[in-house]
């Protein structure tokens, strides 16, 4: 099993479509029954790209009963087994990141116990910035996507990332990480010229594939469908079947 978790310093960048859309690439690449995805993000959105119905249960009220994050696994009609942050109250969300920030190692624990991803992979999608959800993902993931908007607002966040990613490497001095830039329109300069500084800044960490602002990816989600079914021959369902390829490259190194 590999575990990668698709993170950001900044909400809004695309971490739940680059999530969804990337499991979806993954499949076609892999076949059914390899991918996994996680919403541990409590905005509970990761789902929706599945077109899987909001059950009650979800990973959040299901830790908080005690239960393992297995009984909480919905396939979806694409291959791709879907475990979905749930709907919770205050008081199941507190419990919840209060179990979490005690047990550092539950998330890789739980899947391995319910056998998630056995033989494939897990996509992790958590919330922006610090907390106890990204905290998990740095414990278990093999490998950690980070992504970026090409703008300043993203570039602005870098420092603070690698300053993470910093002190996180002391747990886990070996964890790979790399950057992936979303929403890319070289049409606009602002975009291009921060496409550019990010490349020369990151160097080798920043992944090969970038991928493009593209209209399919918001109308795919009004669809309740991944882009790569909704949109096959779009610029963003290119960009997710050559950044699948090249995970599955990076998680077999
Ligand atoms: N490559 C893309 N092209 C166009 N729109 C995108 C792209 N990636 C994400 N979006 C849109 O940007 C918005 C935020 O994306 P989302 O995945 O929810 O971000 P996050 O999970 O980081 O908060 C959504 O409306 C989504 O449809
Ligand atoms: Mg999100």
């Amino acid at each position: 099993m590999s575990i990668v978790g698709i993170v950001s310093m900044k909400g809004g960048v695309g971490k739940t479509s680059t999530t969804a859309n990337l499991a979806a690439a993954l499949a076609s690449n892999l076949g059914p029954n390899h991918i996994s995805v996680v919403d541990l993000d409590p905005q509970n959105a990761l789902h929706w790209h599945f077109g899987i119905n909001d059950k009650k249960l979800g990973v959040c009220k299901n830790a908080v009963m005690g239960a393992n994050i297995g009984d909480v696994s919905v396939e979806s009609q694409y291959g791709i087994l879907c475990l979905p942050y749930g709907r919770f109250n205050e008081t199941d969300r507190e419990a919840f990141e209060h179990l979490l920030s005690h047990d550092a190692g539950w998330l890789g624990e739980q899947l391995e116990e319910a056998g998630i991803g056995d033989g494939g992979i897990v996509l992790v999608d958590v919330p922006p910035g610090p907390s106890v959800y990204l905290k998990q993902i740095f414990a278990c993931a093999d490998l950690i996507l980070i992504v970026l908007l090409a703008d300043a607002g993203s570039y602005a966040t870098v420092p603070a990332m690698e300053s993470w990613l910093k002190d996180m490497s002391v747990l886990r001095p070996k964890l790979d990480s790399y950057y992936v830039l979303n929403q890319v329109d070289k049409s606009q300069i602002l975009n291009r010229d921060v496409t550019e500084l990010l490349q020369h800044h990151l160097g080798s960490r920043i992944s090969p594939i970038s991928i493009h602002l593209d209209e399919a990816v918001r109308e795919a989600l009004a669809f309740r469908q991944p882009v790569v079914v909704y949109s096959p021959q779009g610029k963003a369902s290119a960009d997710m079947t050559q950044l699948a390829a090249w995970l599955i490259e990076k998680l077999n190194q």
